[in-house]
C-alpha cells in the first residue's frame, strides 16, 4: 500500500529527474528504482515497477499501462493499456492462489519469493500498440511492431509486425536486405548531433541507407545504457534477461 509520503517523495524525485535528464515522468507510480533514460516521456496513469529499464527517448502512454519487469530499448513507443512482463501464478502447484507464499493470508509468516520466468527484453525502436500484453520470457527484436490488441507469447523477429492472440507475424516492415542494413547501422546508438543531421532522410529508408548504410560507420553516441546486447544479426540477448531481477536486488529468481 503506498502512503501519501511515498507518493510525495516520488513526485519530488521525478521532478528533479525531469529537470536533470530532460524526461517527462508525470506519474507518481513510477518506481524510483526503475532506470529511466534521457528524454523519456511517461504519461499520467502509467505504473512502472522496480526492475524496469527504459532506454533514451522511449515513451509510455497511459492510462492503464503497467510495466512490471522488463529491459526496454531506446526510441520505443508504448501505447495505452499495455501490460508488459506481468508476474505469473503457478498453475502446476496444488493452488494458483497466493496464500501459499503471501503473508497477507496468514498461512506463512513472511512473504516468500516465487520463481518467475525471465523479464521480457524489448529492443530499440519497437512500437507496442494499444491493449497489448507482452508476457514474460519473450524477446522482441529491434524495430518490431506489436499490433493493437496482441498477446505476445513467443519471441518476435527484428522489424517484423505481429498481431493477434497469440501474436503471429503478419509481415515485415522492410525487405530482408534493408532489415539487415538497419540492424548493422544501429542508428539508435548515434549521438543527438548525428541524428539531427540525418533527420531529413529518416522518412525515406532507401535515401537513409544510401547516405549512411554502405559501409559507413556511424559515430556511436553516449546514450544511457539500456541493458541490451545484440549480435551482428540483431538477435537480442538481455543482459538482464536471466537473473535480471537479481541485478536490481529483487529476490525473484528466474525459473
Ligand atoms: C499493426 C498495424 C500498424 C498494421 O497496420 P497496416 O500496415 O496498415 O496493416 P494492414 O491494415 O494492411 O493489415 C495487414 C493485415 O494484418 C491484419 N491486422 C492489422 N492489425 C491487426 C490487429 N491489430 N490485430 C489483428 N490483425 C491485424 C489486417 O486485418 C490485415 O489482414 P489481412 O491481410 O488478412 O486482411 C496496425 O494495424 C495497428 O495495430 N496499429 C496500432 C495502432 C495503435 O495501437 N496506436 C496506438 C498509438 S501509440
Amino acid at each position: 500500500m503506498r502512503t501519501t509520503i511515498d507518493r510525495l517523495m516520488s513526485g519530488v524525485y521525478w521532478s528533479i529527474h525531469n529537470r536533470t535528464k530532460g524526461t517527462f515522468v508525470a506519474s507518481s507510480h513510477v518506481s524510483r528504482k526503475a532506470s529511466i533514460g534521457r528524454h523519456c516521456w511517461i504519461r499520467q496513469g502509467v505504473e512502472v515497477h522496480d526492475n524496469v529499464s527504459l532506454g533514451d527517448y522511449s515513451y509510455v502512454i497511459g492510462p492503464d499501462t503497467l510495466i512490471d519487469e522488463a529491459a526496454i530499448g531506446k526510441f520505443c513507443s508504448i501505447a495505452r493499456n499495455v501490460i508488459i512482463g506481468p508476474v505469473g501464478h503457478h498453475h502446476e502447484w496444488v493452488s494458483t492462489h497466493p496464500f501459499i507464499y503471501s503473508a497477507f493470508y496468514g498461512f506463512v509468516e513472511r512473504d516468500k519469493p516465487i520463481p518467475q520466468k525471465s523479464a521480457p527484453v524489448i529492443g530499440n525502436d519497437v512500437w507496442i500498440g494499444m491493449n497489448s500484453v507482452i508476457l514474460r520470457g519473450v524477446e522482441i527484436g529491434h524495430g518490431a511492431v506489436i499490433a493493437a490488441g496482441s498477446v505476445v507469447t513467443h519471441n518476435v523477429e527484428p522489424y517484423s509486425i505481429v498481431a493477434g492472440v497469440p501474436a503471429r507475424q503478419i509481415k515485415h516492415r522492410f525487405p530482408e536486405e534493408v532489415r539487415r542494413a538497419l540492424l548493422e547501422l544501429k542508428w539508435w546508438d548515434w549521438g543527438d548531433d548525428r541524428l539531427r543531421e540525418a533527420l531529413p532522410c529518416l522518412c525515406d529508408v532507401d535515401g537513409f541507407l544510401a547516405r549512411y548504410g554502405r559501409g559507413t560507420r556511424p559515430t556511436v553516441g553516449q546514450g544511457a545504457d539500456n541493458g541490451l546486447l545484440a549480435d551482428e544479426q540483431g538477435t537480442l540477448r538481455g543482459r538482464f534477461g536471466e537473473g535480471y531481477a537479481d541485478r536490481k536486488g529483487s529476490k525473484v529468481q528466474p525459473v
